[in-house]
């Protein structure tokens, strides 16, 4: 696909409005050495090359066919190319499953894949490809060859990141517009891309999630060899809206997307902007060999933003002083400050700053420079331009730098110019900041050791013999009884808890549980248990427990009349904790995900959970519990104890081994999990479970 010997063009036209025209034009203006076949049922010439009547009337093997011809006569071009024995078809054409044409999308694939033939597309702008100087699109041309790919879903914005690539100087090794993915989707192409010399970083623009398992495992691995960085659109409600329209595929719930990508190791940039932003900057920086950077600047203000940036984006600032005095000795003008942020102040002259910015980039003990400047008066702006290019010519190799210009319009110049020549100069100070930031996250992504997934030891098949029943039963939840059998199995820490069929049993099964106890209604026909009256808490007596039960029962009768009531589950009230909830569902996009959070308010109200994908190791079960902006109160706040945490990391792990290996769970909640002391562990209060419905059964 990326490095054809000889690729034909379907649909190839002599009219230069046409597509199938564009795409010859980019192809032999883009200096491909390669064959370049037009097929045309005219025949003739386009573009000086002869036109093909037919594929099969090519005298040559074709590794790749481009098809920019109506939808209702890909079939038969598909057809064609597989008896000629094509290799890879690369479908332009627009009018699959986007607008709902499933079953020819299908028929294609069925057919490529039968004549051992791989499809990108259909409703694509074609490929590009540095290794082979080939643009095989129908974009604007002009493409600069360089150490970026590029795969976007959207092939307008793709289109349209041609020019902006050229005007933001961010060179290409391949670009790749994937449509609707009925074959070769993103997880493919980031196989090729790992592998591929050329490539030293990956942007990719994705609406919606398809393989979304496999994407994951995929970019898990990429990254630990070069940088990705995403933007997904589908961020609001109305976003993801628009993109499931847009692309037939439904864009996944962005939380779980958000954290997975973290979890993968990915870049999630905000903006396009800040997309291209960082892949030039990746693409084109070696990695810090250590953690510590220094700011330069000529004003003290900058240098409190760049400080301030640092610490959101993770940017550790150098700060053994001794070493700062000593290196800047020789080059601090008087009223400078060699405390980091190193302020040469608005006296410096140019001298003064080429000076100690060679200072910082030859200590070994310093990883990165961040190098400020502010237009002044004293400073000969004219000379500063070859200043810069200069010292990173010197030094590019060997430490990251990022500069940050700011003034007039001289400034603007020197920024325009130097960016044009791939030197990392930025406008805006937060920016130059977050460039370096997300090269910290990358080096600390590759440092961090690849561990092989832990495998826990699960009575799966028991299990599953609960959740057969429960489906023998029509049901697609369990019972309460059924889930305390599973959380036995997990090994939860669950309540002491009688199943009573009358009001005799109810109150002897109190006196054998202790005081204080919980009743809840026990029925197939009631899943909401608290919403029918079907709950009641903290009962200190027999008398409360007789009231109780009978106010369970008519409460429950009247809201659902026919429900068959199997009994009353008495529970023991477990002691007061820190209530949290454990989570794991099938997530339409990725599969097995797992979630934790604290409960009441800080779920429901500030959203504040995290999520992995499934299964998770102990030490990722302890980030996400530590990722949690009320992580504070598992630490102890105000004079409390810590909480148990390892006791919480023990339920992530479990509930994500489980969702993984049993599919057939649709969705498992502890809520809560009560969190007591360090060492003291966890209560599984409540355990649902709900059964995936079999296939066919609505
Ligand atoms: N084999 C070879 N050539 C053929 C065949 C065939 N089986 N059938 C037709 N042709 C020729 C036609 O004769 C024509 O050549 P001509 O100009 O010499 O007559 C040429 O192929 C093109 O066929 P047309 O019928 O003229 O089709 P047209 O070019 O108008 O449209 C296209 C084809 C572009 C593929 C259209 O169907 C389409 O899907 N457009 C949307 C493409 C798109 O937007 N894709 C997504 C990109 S990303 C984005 O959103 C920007």
């Amino acid at each position: 696909m990326f490095e054809p010997r000889a690729i034909a063009v379907i649909g190839a036209s002599a009219n230069p409005e046409k597509i199938g025209h564009q795409v010859i034009e980019n192809i032999v203006r883009s200096g491909y050495p390669g064959e370049v076949f037009p097929i045309n049922p005219r025949g003739g010439e386009i573009l000086g090359l002869r036109a093909h009547k037919d594929i099969g009337e090519v005298d040559a093997e074709v590794d790749v066919a481009v098809i920019a011809i109506p939808a209702e006569r890909v079939t038969g071009a598909v057809e064609a190319c597989g008896a000629k024995g094509v290799k890879n078809l690369v479908v332009i054409t627009s009018g699959f499953s986007e607008i709902g044409n499933l079953e020819a999308e299908r028929r294609i694939v069925r057919l490529a894949r039968a004549h051992g033939m791989r499809v990108l597309g259909p409703n694509i702008f074609g490929i590009y490809s540095a290794a082979s100087s080939l643009d095989a699109t129908f974009g604007p041309g002009g493409i600069t060859p360089g150490p970026v790919a590029i795969i976007t879903q959207s092939g307008a914005l793709g289109i349209a990141m041609i020019g902006k690539t050229a005007t933001e100087s961010v060179g290409l090794s391949a670009l790749v517009s994937v449509g609707n993915k009925a074959d070769i989707d993103e997880a493919d192409l980031l196989e090729y891309l790992e592998a591929d010399d050329r490539t030293r970083a990956i942007l990719m623009y994705i609406e919606g999630v398809k393989d979304g398992d496999r994407l994951q495992r995929t970019l898990a691995e990429v990254t630990r060899v070069k940088p990705v960085v995403v933007i997904k659109s589908g961020r609001s409600k109305r976003g993801s809206m628009a993109a499931a329209s847009h692309t037939g595929s439904l864009a996944g719930a962005d939380e779980v997307f958000d954290a997975v990508m973290r979890q993968s190791g990915v870049l999630r940039a905000e903006s396009i902007q800040e997309a291209f932003s960082w892949v030039r900057y990746l693409a084109s920086t070696p990695l810090p060999s250590g953690d510590e950077a220094v700011i330069v600047t000529n004003g003290g203000g900058i240098g409190v933003m760049a400080t301030d940036a640092c610490e959101k984006h993770g940017v550790v600032l150098y700060d053994d002083q001794a070493v700062l005095t000593e290196t800047f000795s020789d080059v601090m003008p008087d009223f400078g400050s060699s405390k980091n942020p190193v302020d040469l102040t608005g006296q410096a002259t140019a001298d003064d700053y080429a000076r100690a910015l060679d200072a910082v980039l030859v200590e070994d003990r310093i990883h990165a420079a961040i190098a400020l400047y502010c237009e002044t008066a004293l400073f000969d702006t004219g000379r500063f331009g070859g200043l810069l290019r200069d010292v990173y010519t010197r030094y590019r190799e060997r430490k990251p730098i990022v500069f940050s210009l700011f003034g007039g319009e001289r400034i603007e110049k020197v920024l325009h110019d130097l960016r044009g020549e791939g030197i990392p100069v930025f406008g805006d100070v937060y920016e130059a900041v977050s460039a370096l930031g997300a090269l910290y996250r990358v080096r600390r992504r590759m440092r961090r050791r690849s561990e092989p997934p832990e495998s826990i030891d699960l009575p799966i098949e028991e299990i599953r013999r609960i959740l057969d029943g429960a489906r023998a039963d029509g049901r697609r939840f369990l019972l309460a009884p059924e889930a305390a059998r599973v959380a036995a199995h997990l090994g939860l820490d669950v309540p002491k808890s009688i199943l009573a069929r009358s009001l005799d049993e109810a109150v002897q099964s109190a006196g054998r549980i202790g005081y204080p106890v919980a009743m809840k209604v026990v029925s197939k026909d009631i899943v909401h248990k608290s919403d029918a009256g079907g709950v009641a808490l903290d009962l200190e007596n027999e008398d409360e427990v007789v009231d109780a039960y009978q106010a369970i029962l008519r409460s429950c009768r009247a809201h659902v009349p026919d429900a068959v009531i199997t009994g009353v589950e008495m529970v023991e009230m477990v002691l007061p904790g820190v209530e949290t909830i454990v989570g794991a569902k099938q997530d339409p996009s990725f599969g097995p995900v797992v979630m934790f959070g604290l409960g009441g308010i800080y779920v429901e109200v500030m959203k504040d959970v995290a999520f992995r994908a499934a299964p998770v190791d102990r030490s990722t079960a302890r980030e996400m519990i530590a990722d949690l902006r009320s992580y504070p109160l598992l630490l102890g706040v105000r004079g409390e104890a810590r909480r148990d945490i390892d006791a919480i990391a023990d339920v992530v792990v479990k509930l994500s081994h489980l969702i993984d290996r049993c599919r057939e769970i649709a969705d498992i909640e502890v809520n809560p999990l009560v969190v007591y002391e360090r060492g003291e562990g966890t209560r599984a209060v409540d355990l649902r479970i709900l059964i995936k419905q079999p296939k066919g059964v609505s």
